[in-house]
């Protein structure tokens, strides 16, 4: 371990492995590891408060699950850890030795941590739900719009000096003014996605989802009255029974389902060949929901058909002949990325760390605005596995 000096007293700079951490607060008495630096300073607040000494890793790179044990070391109470971390029976078990009883995933999907594992070492799991959902839901319909009018190629054709001048058929993209579209997955971020297309597009909604999702169907029930009483037409709203069903009927198809067993690869080869022709493939999600060389193989063939993509299925990496594809936009998992939604996620990461390690119960409501100003209450916002571990529920 090498030290060096920096000039801010309370902080120090320590090499661990191959990576920069700096630590704030060295004097608190519960120690947590945040595996990456992350925006805002309330978070920071949160943890201090807690009487917790930080540790934060500086590299931008992905840490490993060595490095993130030899920063566990033999005494760590708290961890944060990124969607890029492998959180497994081996890191649980070493924070569970290193006397570790709190975890949080500084994300709101939590494929990347094996919640039964720490189950069993006894360590709550929480995730940061409630802030990612209206900007993850704006990047799904900006991607759907830019592949429908066909940005980023244009973009391209025109930053390599191609355009000469306005032509009658340049660049006809779809136009989905009250045509269908189709979600996969309408929980909070899905839901919110439906409600922004339908609303701002008049668009059919048909939505595939284990669960009804009654509230989005009376929204847009309402909505349907609204503009009935404008003498508008109105406009569909399907639970869908099937998959496949959704694929042959939408014009744009958005995915947000969680990943896990049972969605993965859920968008193959078969299932893209029952989308229509010139149909859109969102997803924002989890990259590994669509079989990603079916995704490149079925692009290839139908240079009609568009797909636009924030998440892939071994991010960083793409499949070959992903990025050669001028029908499919790219981002770099950038969906949940503005300040509000980033600085929130921090704080309802360091929310969950910090009560647990002051024996909190956990917040019951959907609602977690709460913890983002002024005084937060007595509970960590989201604990996946609260009522295995028997956590006991917020009482208002
Ligand atoms: C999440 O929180 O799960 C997102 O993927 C981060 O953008």
């Amino acid at each position: 371990m090498v030290r060096k000096a920096c000039n801010l007293i309370y902080k120090e700079v320590v090499i661990m492995g191959s990576k920069e951490w700096r630590t704030l607060n060295p004097s608190g008495s519960n120690r947590v590891i945040v595996t990456k630096e992350l925006p805002g300073e309330r978070w920071l607040n949160i943890l201090t408060a807690a009487d917790c000494q930080i540790e934060i890793c500086t590299s931008p790179e992905v840490i490993s699950s060595g490095e993130i044990i030899a920063a566990i070391g033999d005494r760590c109470d708290g961890a944060i850890g990124q969607l890029t971390e492998p959180w497994d029976d081996k890191l649980f078990a070493a924070l569970k030795a290193a006397g570790g009883t709190a975890y949080s995933n500084y994300a709101v999907g939590f494929n990347n941590v094996d919640v039964d594992a720490a189950t069993r070492h006894g360590i709550p799991v929480g995730n940061t739900p409630g802030v990612l959902t209206e900007t993850t839901a704006q990047m799904a319909v900006a991607l759907t719009f830019a592949a429908a009018r066909r940005v980023g190629e244009a973009e391209r054709f025109l930053r390599k000096g191609r355009y000469k001048g306005w032509l009658p058929s340049l660049f006809m993209g779809n136009l989905l003014w009250r045509k269908t579209v189709g979600v996969v997955g309408a929980g909070r971020i899905g839901a919110a996605y439906a409600k922004m297309m339908v609303e701002g597009h008049k668009m059919n909604l048909i939505y595939f989802d284990p669960y009804q999702n009654e509230a989005l169907e009376d929204y847009v029930a309402a909505y349907n009255t609204f503009l009935e009483s404008r003498g508008h037409t109105p406009v569909s709203c399907k639970r869908s029974e099937t998959i496949e069903e959704l694929l042959q009927a939408a014009d744009c198809v958005s995915i947000h389902t969680i990943l896990d067993d049972s969605t993965h690869h859920l968008i193959n080869a078969e299932r893209l060949a029952l989308m229509k022709a010139d149909a859109i493939i969102v997803n924002t999600s989890r990259g590994p929901v669509i079989d990603e060389a079916a995704l490149v193989a079925h692009c290839q063939k139908h240079p009609d058909f568009k797909a636009a993509l924030d998440v892939f299925e071994n991010e960083p990496e793409m499949k070959p002949g992903l990025v050669e594809l001028d029908n499919v936009v790219i981002v770099p998992h950038i969906a949940s990325a503005t300040s509000w939604t980033r600085q929130g996620m921090a704080t309802l990461a360091a929310s969950n760390v910090a009560a647990i390690l002051q024996g909190y119960p956990v917040w019951q409501r959907p609602d977690i605005s709460v913890f983002l100003e002024g005084e937060a209450p007595k509970a960590a916002p989201s604990i996946i596995n609260a009522e295995a571990l028997g956590i006991p529920k917020y009482q208002v």
